[in-house]
């Protein structure tokens, strides 16, 4: 409580495959049964550790991957989930790729804006998204949205390490 009302955070350096491991460790069994989705990894051996809150990360990795879910409504399919170094920007990567329906070129800033859904009333309060981005900007990384080229969207994080 101290923490979060001092508007700080439990800052430490994490390695964010571990962060990953955890988050599929609560979602995997139940995305796979009740949605017929399959979350692939590749994570890099050598990851450098980012200096986050890991509690927040999960957060932002729930929120990624509950989208990517979603977004392969009904048939379900599989998700891919990477991690990579990019020495150049002092900096870890991770990145989670659907083959759902893509993102529309001119929502791709807006989904991030709050109250922003295309979901069902009940479905989406287009909460996590702008809950995600905040996270990341407080720890002074990034995140971007892309359409794939064949199909579906790719959300990648960028924290510094
Ligand atoms: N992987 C994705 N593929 C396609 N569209 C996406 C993806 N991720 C997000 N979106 C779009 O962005 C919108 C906002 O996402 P956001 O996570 O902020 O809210 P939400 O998922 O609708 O509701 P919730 O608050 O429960 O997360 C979604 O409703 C959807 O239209
Ligand atoms: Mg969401």
């Amino acid at each position: 409580m101290q923490t979060y009302a001092r508007g700080g955070h439990l800052l430490q350096e994490t390695n964010l495959n571990q962060v990953v491991d955890n988050v599929l460790l609560m979602l995997s069994e139940q995305f796979r049964t009740k949605w017929g989705v399959k979350v692939a990894t590749e994570l890099a051996r050598d990851l450098k550790p980012a200096v986050c809150d890991p509690n927040q990360m999960t957060q932002v990795f729930i929120n990624l991957l509950t989208n990517a879910r979603d977004a392969l409504q009904p048939h379900g399919g599989e998700v891919q989930l990477k991690t990579w170094n990019m020495p150049e920007l002092a900096a870890v990567a991770v990145a989670i790729s659907d083959t759902g329906t893509g993102i529309l070129e001119s929502e791709l800033d807006t989904i991030f804006e709050p109250f922003y859904t295309t979901k069902a009333k009940g479905e989406g309060t287009g909460l996590g998204l702008f809950v995600a981005a905040e996270i990341v900007r407080e720890h002074k990384g990034w995140i971007r949205a892309q359409n794939n080229t064949s199909r579906g969207a790719t959300f990648t994080v960028m924290l510094p390490c």
